[in-house]
């Protein structure tokens, strides 16, 4: 199983100039240890979408890929949604991921079940890969409902499988799921890895069901991933790599958790 280790840069960094730095330190330290993929995993950064052509550009003679964060609801191309990047111009602009479902999305612009379900068929019309961010709050983990939720947030791939069977046959290769507990984003605070482990050999076995070509989905883990705990959560079979937060804003932490991958 591909290991995958992927930084979402969120609203960072603040410039252009500051976003060039960054991809610099980042080559320049993978290649101290033979080459951006030296971890044997696959890399992948997800800049600001106004950033994400010039990323895309610096990153084109390696081998870490570009993603985006977010795609519109309204048109996987051209229409009048102000403020909206569509599939199609995320993908033109070198993207061939992007996240979808993350839960500051969620929170901060209430993404319901048929918003994901519309970005999630916009990104596939336009060949782009989708890493599906799951995850329960504080209140719904400390009341059990971890699972419930996690069900709940996987039934987004479940329709999308209804409406187009066909993707069953490639979606294996298209759709990574990213598991953060939302209490564990920013706060220093994780799971422990046996949590993670059940949680992930939930959702694998969940998205099993879905269709014969889905067992072994790649699960990854988010939420205060950092150099000191990534080797524990990499040790987990049940643990496909990290979504990386705060910590793949500076290139040697976020290349420690790659090679602990
Ligand atoms: O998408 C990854 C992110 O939500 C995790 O953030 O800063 O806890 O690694 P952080």
């Amino acid at each position: 199983m591909q290991a995958w280790v992927i930084g979402n840069w969120k609203q960072n960094p603040a410039t252009s100039d500051d976003v060039q730095t960054l991809l610099s330190d980042l080559l320049a330290t993978a290649d101290k240890n033979d080459g951006a993929n030296s971890a044997g995993c696959q890399l992948m950064v997800a800049p600001s979408c106004i950033h994400l052509a010039g990323v895309s550009d610096h990153l084109q003679d390696s081998p870490v890929l570009c993603a985006a964060q977010d795609i519109s609801a309204h048109s996987g191309t051209t229409g009048a949604y102000t403020g909206d990047c569509s599939a199609q111009q995320v993908a033109d602009a070198g993207a061939t991921w992007t996240l979808l479902g993350h839960s500051e999305r969620r929170q901060y612009h209430q993404e319901t079940h048929a918003c994901l379900l519309s970005k999630m068929t916009h990104a596939f019309d336009q060949g782009l890969g989708v890493v599906f961010c799951i995850g329960e709050t504080q209140a719904q983990y400390d009341a059990g409902q971890t699972l419930a939720v996690i069900d709940e947030q996987l039934t987004v791939i479940k329709d999308i499988l209804t409406q187009q069977p066909a993707l069953a046959d490639t979606l294996f290769d298209r759709l990574i799921i990213a598991y953060e507990p939302v209490w564990a984003i920013g706060t220093g605070k994780v799971p422990t890895v046996a949590e993670v482990s059940a949680t992930h050999q939930h959702i694998k076995q969940t998205v099993a069901g879905y269709g014969e070509a889905l067992d072994n989905i790649t699960v990854l883990y988010g939420g205060s991933v950092n150099a000191d705990n990534a080797d524990s959560f990499a040790a987990d079979a049940m643990i496909d790599g990290a979504l990386v937060g705060g910590a793949s804003l500076k290139a040697a932490s976020f290349l420690a958790i790659a090679q602990a991958f």
